[in-house]
């Protein structure tokens, strides 16, 4: 099933096919060096792959992303649910997550993603805010957040990981 459609982009549910290309992204540490830290094994990559064959009934979800020309898997991208401090869904909110697989990087991949899960969002989903956190030197994904015109909420300090907390309202 296809969600939706750019210009050199399509996004659908994730398929059994698609595994090798998302372990791939898993295990690769530079994918991995600003989500987690650290490469995940196959075996944790599978454990994480099968339950997204299952579709979100409301479409807040990661979708497999798919470059048209190649007919390849080149990452996952979407909009899901944005969760409060106890774990429950904020009504007309959502999270934007965007993973592209390194040998596509620097293509427009993410910022092509992202404009259109914000479009798809405010206009098909009647989301009103949508929000996403980033760590600090993570700079090719805030360059990506600040074109795709999210402004920065608030600064995050930890112990181990700091953050950038980014927003995006529709007007
Ligand atoms: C962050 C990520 C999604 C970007 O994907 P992408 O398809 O390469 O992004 P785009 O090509 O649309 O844009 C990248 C922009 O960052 C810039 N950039 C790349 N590396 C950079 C760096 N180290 N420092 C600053 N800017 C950088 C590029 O030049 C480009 O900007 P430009 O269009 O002004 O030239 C991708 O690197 C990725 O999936 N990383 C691993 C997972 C991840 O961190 N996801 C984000 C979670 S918040």
């Amino acid at each position: 099933m296809i969600l939706l459609e750019t210009e050199r982009l399509l996004f659908r549910q994730q398929e059994l096919r698609d595994i090798d290309a998302y372990c791939a992204m898993e295990m690769d540490p530079d994918v991995r060096r600003y989500v987690g830290g650290k490469p995940r094994t196959r075996e944790e990559a599978e454990n994480r792959f099968l339950p997204g064959l299952v579709r979100a009934p409301n479409n807040l979800a990661m979708w497999a992303t798919i470059y048209k020309p190649e007919n390849k898997y080149v990452g996952r991208c979407g909009i899901y649910p944005h969760f409060d401090k106890d774990g429950s869904p904020i009504a007309g909110e959502a999270s934007l997550g965007l993973y592209i697989a390194k040998p596509y990087w620097s293509r427009g991949f993410a910022t092509e993603a992202g404009r259109a899960f914000i479009e798809f969002g405010f206009n098909k989903l009647d989301i009103q805010r949508i929000v996403t956190s980033i760590q600090a030197g993570n700079d090719a994904s805030i360059r990506v957040i600040e074109k795709l015109g999210f402004t920065q909420e608030y600064f995050e300090q930890g112990e181990y990981r700091s953050f950038y907390h980014y927003e995006i309202k529709k007007t």
